[in-house]
């Protein structure tokens, strides 16, 4: 586990180095040069933002996926969070009622698993069959004991309970595509072959019609167990994706991009996978976590804050080399991204909060999330929204216990700060997303960033419910910051929905004592008068307005 700890961590600062390192013209692309004043004739600095949304220009629909989640064979995700057959809070097959309430109420649209590192080494014969027979395990990439009484059968299940889609990870590290295409076989085929059949045989009369599989995880990676180069990878992708198609034509497969910025092969690896790869797979896999740490911000939370731009960037960057690939191939299909790991993670990735010393459900990853994370989150969601129309995919990493907005104990759960503006996401971002004008003469200097906007916006339209709704997040660290909103076309009629999540202390954390320390409260009211809607934002805020169209 040490090889796992060291080396991720030594990733993570080249990270803080690549990633930043970029100027701000890098940085403010097509979706964020409104959101600057570089180049313009500037207003005061105490003007406000004006944003002209004209519900009729949208950039394009959002796919419910963007805002999926990831549940790993790690520490306490999936035994003591999701699965705990012991305790009085769940039902017969073991599945905590408390946890699966709260998801299924947040109504998450698609969940990856099992792993994440863990997938590099499993094999998916053990967690199947009578749970007598299941072999317990020694997982290595979190040096953890997996008993297996969980396992793909047991997550369709929950999957069916909760509501949600099942995206598939599958093992490229020790495992050969042969034994991917045999799992699709289970999975995905009625009956008749020899592993559907062994599907029915344990208990599962239906196939599950699994759509989405990743083809392996982060196998640029040193850490990662089978890790190999890039085009041994882009081969043994391809090699599966085509077995797996002989099994099923239907399936979207995400092949393996690269683990972030900050990796040494950075879009050369996924320029040489895709090149191997690209007739065959749909979509391209990004990570990402982000921290307040003295690499990658000095501890400074105004550049904390602004991250979530050189995610935008990392976006742009992929796709460009998603599109290479597919000019130089003269090929008539665009890849898709699935960003199917992202969060803030810096605390708990070293030492024993990545070692589970071979035990049963260990307490690994538990990072406590505080306000400022929250806020980050929060504009991680609105670099997503303004990407919708090549991100179809993106899991916050993770759902439950590890890394996550959601935390159990033996007696019941709590909300971690991040989980609000991801349930803001699930709940209103949807429909199609709109294509914002924005005028920001406010901004501030980062370091290695340049000038960045106080405030960021990103809007969403929902002609059918006859919504329009704008997440905002307020940079400035002090002040409040005034935001215009100019209707053309449609106005904003009755407010639906007002909520700020904000505070005094940005350290300030939620716990199972204080569970509400870190909450939304009602937002004020904005003023309408002329076709115009004046809102003010809180300092070191993020707020989402919801509008009857
Ligand atoms: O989400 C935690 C870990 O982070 C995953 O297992 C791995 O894919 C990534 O490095």
């Amino acid at each position: 586990m040490a090889r796992v700890s060291a080396s991720r961590r030594r990733f993570l600062q080249q990270t803080a180095t690549a990633g930043l390192a970029c100027s701000a013209d890098l940085l403010f692309g097509r979706s964020l040069l409104g959101q600057t004043s570089l180049g313009q004739t500037s207003p005061s600095p105490a003007a406000p933002v004006r944003v002209y949304l004209d519900s009729r220009r949208t950039i394009a629909p959002l796919d419910r996926n963007l805002f999926g989640s990831f549940l790993e064979h790690l520490g306490r995700a999936i035994y003591e969070g999701i699965y705990d057959p012991g305790s009085s809070l769940s039902d017969s097959h073991g599945f905590r009622k408390d946890v699966l309430n709260e998801i299924r109420g947040m109504g998450v649209p698609i969940i990856r698993y099992p792993g994440g590192n863990f997938v590099s080494g499993y094999d998916w014969l053990d967690g199947v069959g009578p749970s007598q027979n299941r072999p317990r395990v020694l997982d290595k990439a979190w040096n953890s004991v997996n008993s297996n009484q969980f396992g793909t059968d047991e997550f369709m299940a929950w999957c069916r309970a909760v509501g949600t889609e099942p995206l598939m990870g599958l093992n490229l590290g020790t495992g050969t595509p042969e034994q991917a295409a045999a799992l699709v076989e289970y999975c995905n085929v009625e009956k008749g072959t020899r592993w559907s059949d062994l599907r029915r045989k344990n208990g599962a009369a239906d196939p599950y019609k699994v759509q989405h599989w990743c083809l392996g995880n982060e196998m640029d990676g040193p850490w990662q167990i089978g890790h190999m180069t890039a085009k041994e990878y882009g081969m043994k992708a391809a090699d599966a994706a085509r077995q797996m198609h002989d099994v099923d034509p239907s399936l979207k497969l995400v092949a393996c991009g690269s683990s972030g910025p900050g990796m040494p092969t950075y879009l050369e690896w996924d320029r040489e996978v895709l090149e191997q790869c690209y007739d065959y797979v749909d979509a391209l896999s990004l990570h990402r976590y982000f921290g307040n740490t003295k690499e990658e911000t000095g501890g400074d939370s105004g550049k904390f804050l602004a991250l979530n731009l050189t995610m935008d960037q990392q976006i742009e960057e992929s796709l460009a080399v998603c599109d290479l690939v597919r000019g130089r191939k003269r090929s008539p299909k665009k890849l898709w991204l699935s960003f199917d790991e992202w969060n803030v993670w810096y605390r708990a990735r070293s030492g024993d909060a990545v070692n589970g010393h071979q035990q049963d459900a260990p307490h690994l990853l538990e990072e406590v999330y505080n306000l400022e994370d929250a806020l980050l989150v929060g504009g991680l969601i609105n670099t997503l929204i303004r990407h919708a129309d090549r991100v179809k995919i993106a899991c916050l990493a993770q759902l439950v216990n590890v890394i996550a907005p959601i935390m159990t104990n033996a007696k019941g759960l709590y909300r971690q700060t991040i989980f609000y503006p991801y349930n803001w996401a699930l709940q209103y971002a949807r429909g199609s997303v709109l294509d914002l004008f924005i005028e920001s003469p406010s901004t501030y200097e980062v370091a290695g960033m340049g000038q960045v906007s106080h405030l960021d916006v990103a809007g969403v339209v929902d002609s059918d419910d006859k919504k329009i709704t704008l997440f905002l997040l307020n940079r400035d660290l002090s002040k409040a910051r005034e935001l215009e909103v100019n209707w053309e076309g449609t106005t904003g009629k009755q407010l639906l929905a007002s909520w700020v999540l904000t505070g005094d202390d940005l350290k300030a954390v939620n716990s199972f004592d204080a569970p509400q320390r870190v909450a939304p409260t009602a937002a004020d009211k904005p003023s309408s008068a002329a076709g115009r809607t004046k809102i003010e934002l809180p300092p070191h805020s993020y707020t989402v307005f919801q509008w009857e169209a």
